[in-house]
C-alpha cells in the first residue's frame, strides 16, 4: 500500500499551481453532460473522485472524450456531449467511488429521471449520511430506498420521475444538499427554494448562471426553474483553494518561507482559511485575476511568520470545512490557544475528522482536547515525527504530511493512494519542496 515519508525541512521557497478545484470540475460535468451542446472543459481535475462524475455522466448517456490527461490519472482537458436535459438510463450501478458530492448531486439529478437507477461508491461513502438529500427529495415525490448496511447510508436505489418543486429549509448548512435539491429543481414544474441556514459554497449557483440559466438568491433562499435547458460553452476550472491550503498553511507557519500559488479559486465561499490565518498572523496576498466559468481566480502569496492561534467563528466553519485538518495542523505550530468548534459536521466527511485529527496530533505530541463538535489546540509544543496513518482519507494524509515537515525525524503515514481522490501529483509537490532543502 503507497505511504508517504517525510523529513522536518529548514525553508520553502515554491512556486507552483495545484490542480483544478474538485467542486466545480463536479458541477462542470454535470452541467456539461446536461447542456445542449458539446462543451470543452479545461484544467479538469483528473482525480478519482471527478472520473467518477464523469464515468457516471457517460453511463447516463453524456459521453466524454479526453483531449488531454495527467499521465496516469486522468482527463484534464475533455469535451462533453451535453445530453439537453434528456438522459438515459444507465446499463449498470453508478460508482461515486470515495465522492459524496458525486453522490449526492447525481442523486438529485436521477430523482427527477423517468427510470431505475444505483448509486454506489466505496467502504467510506457507503458509511455517510445519505438521509440529509433522501429527506428532501421524497418531498419532492422521490422514491429512493437507501440500502446499505448502515441506516441512511449507500448504495441508493432510486425509482426516478416527475418531481414537484418545494421549498426546502436545510436543516445542516451542505452546499451538497443545496446542489442535490437545485439540480432535482431543474426537472421539476415551477420554482424549487432552499433555504441554506448558513452561506455555503455558490459553485453550482455560479455554474448555472454560466451555462445560461437563472436562479435567484433572496437573502439565504436560493431558488431555479424547472424546464431550463443549459447553453453549452467552455470553461476553465480554476485550481483548487483546498488543495493550495497544505501549502498555504506550510509556508505561512515557517518563518522566512516564501510561496507564490498561482492560478488558485478565490471564491469568497472558499477564502475563509485565508481569513483565520491572517487573523493568525500570517502575511498573505491576493492578486485577483479575472473569473474563470463565473468564478473569481489569482494568485495567493505567502511570506512565512511564526503565528498565533485563533478562534474560528460559527459562521466560517461551512466555507472552510474541508481546511480543518491542515487548519489544526496550523494551530499545533503556532503559539497560544486554537478553538474549532461547531464543526461536527468533520464527524461525517470521509473519515471521522474529529477523532482522526486528534489521533494524529496526540501521537505527534501536540497539545490538543477532543469536544463532539470540533477540538481546543495549545500549540507551541514540539512535534515528532512518527508512523501514522491516513484512515483512508486524503485531507488527514495530506495534513499531517505537512505535519511531518516540521516535526523531529522521520514522519510516515500509511495507507496514501486515497490522496488521488482530490490531489494528483501532491507527492510531486511535496518531493520537490523536500529536494530543494539546504545540504545538512
Ligand atoms: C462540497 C461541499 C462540502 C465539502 C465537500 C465538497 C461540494 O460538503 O465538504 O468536500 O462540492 O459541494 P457539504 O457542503 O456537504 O458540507
Amino acid at each position: 500500500m503507497p505511504s508517504i515519508t517525510v523529513k522536518p525541512i529548514s525553508s520553502l521557497n515554491a512556486e507552483f499551481e495545484v490542480p483544478g478545484d474538485k467542486s466545480i470540475s463536479h458541477r462542470a460535468a454535470i452541467l456539461a453532460g446536461l447542456s445542449n451542446g458539446v462543451c470543452r472543459i479545461d484544467n479538469y481535475l483528473p482525480s478519482e473522485d471527478c472520473i467518477c462524475t464523469l464515468n457516471a455522466m457517460a453511463q447516463l448517456g453524456a459521453q466524454h472524450e479526453t483531449l488531454e490527461s495527467k499521465p496516469g490519472y486522468g482527463p484534464t482537458s475533455l469535451t462533453i456531449q451535453g445530453s439537453s436535459m434528456r438522459l438515459s438510463p444507465p446499463a449498470k450501478e453508478v460508482d461515486c467511488g470515495n465522492s459524496g458530492t458525486g453522490m449526492r448531486l447525481l442523486a438529485g439529478l436521477l430523482a427527477a429521471q423517468p427510470f431505475e437507477s444505483v448509486l454506489t461508491g466505496d467502504a467510506s461513502l457507503q458509511s455517510r449520511p445519505m438521509g440529509r438529500i433522501i429527506t428532501p427529495l421524497k418531498e419532492m415525490g422521490a422514491k429512493i430506498e437507501a440500502c446499505g448496511d448502515s441506516p441512511g447510508c449507500a448504495p441508493l436505489h432510486i425509482t426516478g420521475g416527475e418531481l414537484r418543486p418545494i421549498c426546502y429549509e436545510m436543516p445542516v448548512a451542505s452546499a451538497q444538499v443545496k446542489s442535490a435539491v437545485l439540480l432535482a429543481g431543474l426537472f421539476a414544474e415551477g420554482t424549487t427554494s432552499v433555504i441554506q441556514p448558513a452561506e455555503t459554497r455558490d459553485h453550482t449557483e455560479r455554474m448555472l448562471a454560466y451555462f445560461r440559466m437563472t436562479s435567484d438568491r433572496d437573502g439565504q433562499r436560493i431558488s431555479v426553474r424547472g424546464g431550463q435547458i443549459p447553453e453549452a460553452g467552455n470553461l476553465r476550472v480554476p485550481g483548487d483553494i483546498s488543495s493550495a491550503a497544505f501549502w498555504i498553511v506550510a509556508a505561512a507557519s515557517m518563518p522566512g518561507a516564501h510561496l507564490l500559488i498561482r492560478n488558485v479559486g478565490l471564491n469568497p465561499t472558499r477564502t475563509a482559511i485565508l481569513d483565520v490565518m491572517s487573523r493568525m498572523g500570517a502575511d498573505i496576498k491576493r492578486t485577483a485575476h479575472s473569473e474563470e466559468c463565473g468564478e473569481p481566480y489569482g494568485d495567493i502569496e505567502v511570506t512565512g511568520k511564526s503565528l498565533q492561534g485563533t478562534e474560528i467563528l460559527p459562521e466560517e466553519v461551512p466555507n472552510l470545512i474541508d481546511e480543518i485538518p491542515v487548519l489544526a495542523v496550523a494551530g499545533a505550530l503556532a503559539q497560544g490557544v486554537m478553538v474549532i468548534r461547531n464543526a461536527k459536521e468533520l464527524r461525517v466527511k470521509e473519515s471521522d475528522r474529529i477523532t482522526t485529527v486528534v489521533h494524529n496530533l496526540k501521537k505527534m505530541g501536540a497539545d490538543v482536547e477532543e469536544y463532539e463538535d470540533g477540538m481546543e489546540i495549545t500549540g507551541g509544543k514540539s512535534l515528532t515525527g512518527v508512523p501514522l496513518e491516513s484512515f483512508g482519507d486524503h485531507r488527514i494524509a495530506m495534513a499531517f504530511a505537512i505535519a511531518g515537515l516540521f516535526a523531529s525525524g522521520e514522519t510516515s503515514i500509511d495507507n496514501t493512494a486515497c490522496i488521488d481522490t482530490s490531489y494528483p501529483g501532491f507527492a510531486d509537490h511535496l518531493e520537490m519542496i523536500l529536494a530543494t532543502q539546504p545540504a545538512g
